[in-house]
């Protein structure tokens, strides 16, 4: 069956997203909002109450913060202008319209300009223990929009506590949103395959998204969801402490690393955030999209193999 016109103008709009279009992509799609008042709530809510900073863990060593090398590393380019303090202010009788929200948002602040680095590391064994601490203080999340937009699992993670890989997609689709875990459905196989050919399973990188809930339609998360869900990955990274981040897609890229810049322009370097080296790459639901920028995504990822010594799978005796 072929696709509708409908399903074709999504495909390529989510096309141009990947690519790092995102003002044509950010549409306001009445059956995707929820009510003006409620996204004004939380907005303003959101500005009143910066999110509180706590430290990791009360028992640790101190070894020293893990920060690469700043010569090798980019960090994401200055704010062209500073950001506005607010949107709008909080006494205003006429609260802005979505495209008038959309039109101030400003660029967000990268991981490592919304909370200091830690001081204190967690030990290995209690990684475990500490990453259901904060499973727990997410609860049953009603902090942003999305908890009112049709999710029915919180999906938090998956992965050991120890991963020296860490890959960070856009948000839960259909499958993970039913499962509770990221990467599940065709994107996650996809996933799956890339894990497998840089000579890991992948039970031993750790998997999580810039949001921890659905976004209706698959639509792409709001600057106030993802930057309220930030505070909980920016921990579980903290927590797990990964050598290298795979930042997948331009939403990943845009909210781990501050900037608002193309895929092609973002690929190829490393970025450095929580003491780990990024490296930025296609999402694999755009590979599955557009097969022909597999070759272009593999490069990105045999630089971040080389980076962790990985040589790919290992063939055995009785193959080779
Ligand atoms: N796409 C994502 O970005 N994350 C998932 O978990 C699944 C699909």
């Amino acid at each position: 069956m072929s696709a509708s016109p409908e399903q074709q103008l999504r495909a390529y709009v989510d096309y141009l997203r990947d690519l790092g279009v995102y003002d044509l992509y950010r549409r306001e799609d009445p059956r995707t909002l929820l009510p003006e008042s409620l996204r004004t709530t939380f907005l303003a809510a959101k500005l009143a109450q910066p999110a509180p900073v706590k430290t990791v863990s009360p028992r640790a060593q101190v070894p020293p913060p893990r920060v690469a090398p700043p010569s090798t590393l980019r960090t994401a380019p200055p704010p062209v202008s500073a950001p506005p303090t607010s949107y709008f202010s909080l006494d205003s009788e006429t609260p802005p319209t979505p495209s008038e929200l959309t039109a101030t948002m400003p660029k967000p602040k990268s991981f490592d300009e919304l909370v200091p680095l830690p001081t204190l590391l967690v030990p290995e064994a209690d990684r475990t223990a500490a990453l259901e601490a904060v499973r727990a203080e997410i609860g049953d999340c009603t902090r942003c929009p999305l908890a009112y937009g049709g999710r029915h699992k919180i999906v938090f993670a998956d992965g050991p506590p120890t991963a020296r890989l860490m890959f960070v997609g856009e948000g839960p689709g259909a499958d993970e949103d039913a499962q509770g875990l990221p990467f599940v459905g065709k994107a996650g196989q996809l996933l799956n395959n890339m894990i497998n050919a840089m000579g890991l399973q992948r039970e031993e990188v750790y998997i999580a998204n810039i949001v921890k809930c659905r976004p209706p339609a698959n639509r792409t998360p709001e600057y106030i969801e993802a930057t309220t869900c930030s505070q909980f990955l920016i921990k579980q990274i903290d927590i797990v402490r990964p050598e290298v981040i795979v930042a997948l897609g331009g939403t990943a890229a845009t909210y781990l690393l501050g900037v608002k810049q193309s895929l092609a322009s973002l690929r190829g370097h490393w970025y450095s955030s929580r003491g780990a080296k990024v490296a930025v790459t296609y999402h694999p639901a755009f590979l599955l999209r557009d097969p022909r920028q597999k070759g272009e995504a593999w490069k990105d990822l045999q630089r971040v193999m080389a980076e962790l010594g990985l040589k790919g799978p290992q063939r055995s005796a009785a193959t080779s």
